[in-house]
C-alpha cells in the first residue's frame, strides 16, 4: 500500500525508507551484502572517510510509469561511474552487476515509497561508499561500506520549472586535473561556501568557470549546462573538470535522436554564454530546469526566454525526456529498467 505522504508537495529532502542495502568490504573483497532496516552507521573515530574524505556516491530515481510499472532510469551509467569514482579514490569497485541487483531490491523493499504516476514526485536512490577502517598516515583505508537507501522527493528547486537565477561564482569546485570528473563527496564539501553565500545573496546557484584561465563555462554545483542557440543548435560544455552527467547525455541523444536537433559538445567561452536563446541545468536532481537569468558580477545576461517559462526547446527537451521515464514515449533499448 502506498505511504502515506503529500506526494505533490514534496521537497528534496531526506525521509527515511524502511529499508537500505549494506556491503562491507573486508579482507581484499565485498562480502555478499544485505537489506538492513538500521539506518545508523557505527565507525572508528579514525575511519578513512571522517579523516580525509575517502568517500563518492551516486544519484538515481525510480518512477512510477502511466501503466503503473516501477521503473530505473539507466541505472547501468550510474554503476559504470561509480567505479570510476571508485578508481580515482583508490577505493575498492563494487560490480555493476551488484550494483543493479541492489538497486532492484532497494527500490522493490521500499515499494510503497515510489511516487505514483503523474504526483511530480520520485523515489530518489543514493549509493555511496566510504573508507571504513582507521587511517592516520595519509593512505587509502583497508575496509569500506557500500550502501544505498531511497527517499520520495519533489523538485530539486522550489518552484518546480520556475527559471532561476544564477551567478557566476568567484570560488572553485574543482582544480585542473583534480577530482571535478568524478562524484566525489570532497567536491560537494567545497561547494557548500559558495552555495551558501550564493543563497544569502538571492541566487538559486552557482555557475563555475574553469579553475584554470576562468574563461570556460563548467557547471553549477550539482548540474551540468545545456545551451540552445538562436538557431535551435544544442551546446553543451566539454571540460575534463566536470561530472559527465547522465541527464545531460541522454538530452543530448533525445535532441539528436527524438528532436533531429543538431548538438554540439565542445568547450563553450563564458563570452559566448550572452549569445545563447536558453539555458538549462541538467541532472538527475534539477531534470532540466530553466535558467532566465545569470548576473556575472553585477552584469546581468538575460536569456529571451524571461523568467516566468522554460523556454522553447528546453520545453520539448523536458517533455521528451520525462515521456521516456514515465513511459509515456518509448525508450531507446536499454534505458529503463524494470523493478519486478
Ligand atoms: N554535475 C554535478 C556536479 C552533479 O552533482 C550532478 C548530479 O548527479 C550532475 C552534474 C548531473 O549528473 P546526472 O545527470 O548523472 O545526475
Ligand atoms: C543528482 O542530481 O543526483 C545529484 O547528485 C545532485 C545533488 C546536488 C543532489
Amino acid at each position: 500500500m502506498s505511504a502515506n505522504l503529500d506526494w505533490g508537495n514534496l521537497g528534496f529532502g531526506y525521509i527515511k525508507t524502511p529499508l537500505r542495502y549494506v556491503s562491507n568490504f573486508k579482507d581484499g573483497k565485498w562480502d555478499d551484502g544485505a537489506m538492513t532496516d538500521n539506518d545508523q552507521i557505527t565507525l572508528t573515530e579514525c575511519a578513512g572517510v571522517l579523516q580525509y574524505a575517502q568517500t563518492a556516491f551516486e544519484g538515481l530515481k525510480a518512477y512510477t510509469t502511466e501503466h503503473g510499472k516501477i521503473v530505473t532510469f539507466r541505472p547501468d551509467l550510474n554503476a559504470e561511474r561509480m567505479t570510476e569514482s571508485a578508481k580515482r579514490l583508490e577505493m575498492p569497485v563494487f560490480p555493476k552487476e551488484r550494483f543493479l541487483e541492489a538497486v532492484d531490491k532497494v527500490v522493490a523493499a521500499n515499494r510503497d515509497y515510489v511516487p505514483p504516476y503523474g504526483s511530480g514526485a520520485t523515489l530518489y536512490i543514493r549509493p555511496y561508499m566510504f573508507g571504513s577502517s582507521a587511517v592516520i598516515g595519509v593512505k587509502p583505508a583497508q575496509e569500506y561500506q557500500f550502501r544505498m537507501f531511497a527517499t520520495p522527493v519533489g523538485p530539486y528547486f522550489k518552484g518546480g520549472v520556475k527559471p532561476l537565477t544564477i551567478r557566476v561564482s568567484d570560488f572553485d569546485r574543482a582544480a585542473p586535473h583534480g577530482t571535478g570528473h568524478i562524484k566525489a563527496g570532497l567536491n560537494y564539501a567545497m561547494s557548500l561556501h559558495a552555495i551558501v553565500d550564493a543563497h544569502e545573496k538571492g541566487f538559486d546557484e552557482n555557475m563555475y568557470l574553469d579553475p584554470g584561465t576562468r574563461t570556460y563555462v563548467e557547471e553549477t554545483g550539482g548540474a551540468n549546462f545545456l545551451f540552445v542557440t538562436k538557431d535551435g543548435k544544442i551546446v553543451t560544455p566539454k571540460s575534463d573538470s566536470i561530472l559527465p552527467s547522465i541527464t545531460r547525455r541522454s538530452l543530448c541523444y533525445v535532441a539528436e535522436k527524438y528532436l533531429g536537433l543538431t548538438v554540439e559538445h565542445r568547450p563553450v567561452k563564458f563570452s559566448e554564454v550572452k549569445d545563447f536563446a536558453e539555458c538549462g541545468l541538467c541532472g538527475t536532481a534539477a531534470v532540466i530546469s530553466p535558467v532566465g537569468k545569470i548576473n556575472d558580477h553585477g552584469k546581468e545576461i538575460c536569456f529571451p526566454s524571461g523568467m516566468n517559462e522554460m523556454g522553447k526547446i528546453t520545453k520539448k527537451l523536458y517533455d521528451t525526456l520525462t515521456g521516456i521515464q514515465m513511459g509515456r514515449i518509448e525508450a531507446p533499448e536499454g534505458w529503463i529498467r524494470e523493478i519486478k
